[in-house]
C-alpha cells in the first residue's frame, strides 16, 4: 500500500481536481483506491456520486485514530474505457473518507493533541486499510495548518500541481520550500520527508506557457534535490471542470 498526498501552499491550483481524476484513473486500472478528503472545505467529498454513505468521515477517523469501515463511503464511478475488452480483468474500487470538519472542531481537537502531526498517519495504518486498499490518495488543504502537515506526515509521496504562470511559479517555489523546511524542522522520530513530484498543471498551447514550464523545470533542479518535476503535464481543459458532475449524497449531508 502506498499513501500519496496532493499538496500545495497555493489555493485553487487544482489539487482536488487532480486527486479526483487520479483516483478514478487508478481504480479504472484495477486498483483499490481510498480517497481521503483532508480539507475543511469538502470539495473532494462533493465530487462524486456516493453509493454507500457512512455517517462519519474524517473527524471520526481522526478522533478514533483508526480508519475502519464505519468512516468509509463508496464512490460510484463509470469506467473510462469504451469497450469491455479494454477493461482490466481485476476490478478496482474507489472509496472515500469524506470531510466533515467544516466547523473548526477537528483542528481544535488536533491542536490539543501531542500526536497531532501523526494522527492521520496512525489512523491510515489500520489493518482495515492495509488489507483493503492498494493506494491511499489524500487531498489536502491549501492553507497552512495542522491538517496540511498531517497529510504530509501520512504520505510516502507528495504530488504538487504547479501552474505555468510567472507569479504562481515564484510564489509556489518560495511557499513550497518554506512548507518543506517547516515540516522537516519538527522534532519527530523516524520521519523522513517524502519525495515531492511537481506536475506542471493547466498547461496551454502557447509560447508563454511552454517557456514558463521550462523555467519551472530548471528552477526546481536547484531546490536541493527535494523536488523533481514530472515529464507528464496536465493540460488546461474544460473536460476537467466538466468531470465534476455530481454532488454527494448519503448520511454525511
Ligand atoms: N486541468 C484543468 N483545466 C481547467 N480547469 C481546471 C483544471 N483543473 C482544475 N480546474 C478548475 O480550477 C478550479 C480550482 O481547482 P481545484 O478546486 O481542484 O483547486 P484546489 O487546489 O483544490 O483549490 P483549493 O485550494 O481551494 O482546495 C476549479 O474550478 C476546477 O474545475
Ligand atoms: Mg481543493
Amino acid at each position: 500500500m502506498i499513501t500519496v498526498a496532493v499538496v500545495s501552499t497555493k489555493g485553487g491550483v487544482g489539487k482536488t481536481t487532480l486527486c479526483a481524476n487520479l483516483g478514478v484513473l487508478l481504480a479504472d486500472l484495477g486498483m483499490r483506491v481510498l480517497l481521503v478528503d483532508a480539507d475543511v472545505q469538502p470539495s473532494l467529498s462533493r465530487y462524486f456520486e456516493i453509493g454507500h454513505g457512512t455517517q462519519n468521515g474524517l473527524s471520526g477517523m481522526v478522533r478514533e485514530g483508526n480508519a475502519t469501515a464505519e468512516f468509509i463511503s463508496s464512490v460510484v464511478f463509470t469506467s473510462l474505457r469504451k469497450s469491455q475488452s479494454q477493461r482490466p480483468k481485476v476490478h478496482g474500487k474507489l472509496d472515500i473518507i469524506r470531510s466533515d470538519a467544516h466547523d473548526g472542531a477537528l483542528q481544535e481537537y488536533l491542536a490539543n493533541r501531542s500526536d497531532k502531526e501523526v494522527r492521520i498517519k496512525k489512523a491510515l495504518q489500520s489493518p482495515h486499510v492495509k488489507e483493503n486498499y492498494d493506494v491511499v490518495l489524500i487531498d489536502s488543504q491549501g492553507a497552512k495548518g495542522v491538517l496540511q502537515k498531517s497529510a504530509i506526515f501520512a504520505s510516502d509521496l507528495l504530488i504538487s500541481p504547479i501552474c505555468p504562470d510567472v507569479l504562481s511559479s515564484r510564489e509556489f517555489t518560495l511557499g513550497t520550500m518554506e512548507m518543506l523546511d517547516d515540516v522537516e524542522s519538527l522534532p519527530l522520530k523516524d520521519f523522513n520527508m517524502p519525495p515531492m513530484k511537481a506536475v506542471i498543471y493547466r498547461t496551454e498551447n502557447t509560447v508563454d506557457s511552454r517557456a514558463i514550464a521550462q523555467v519551472i523545470r530548471e528552477s526546481f533542479m536547484t531546490m536541493r534535490g527535494r523536488v523533481t518535476v514530472l515529464n507528464a503535464t496536465v493540460p488546461h481543459s474544460v473536460s476537467y471542470k466538466k468531470s465534476r458532475n455530481f454532488t454527494a449524497t448519503g448520511p454525511l449531508d
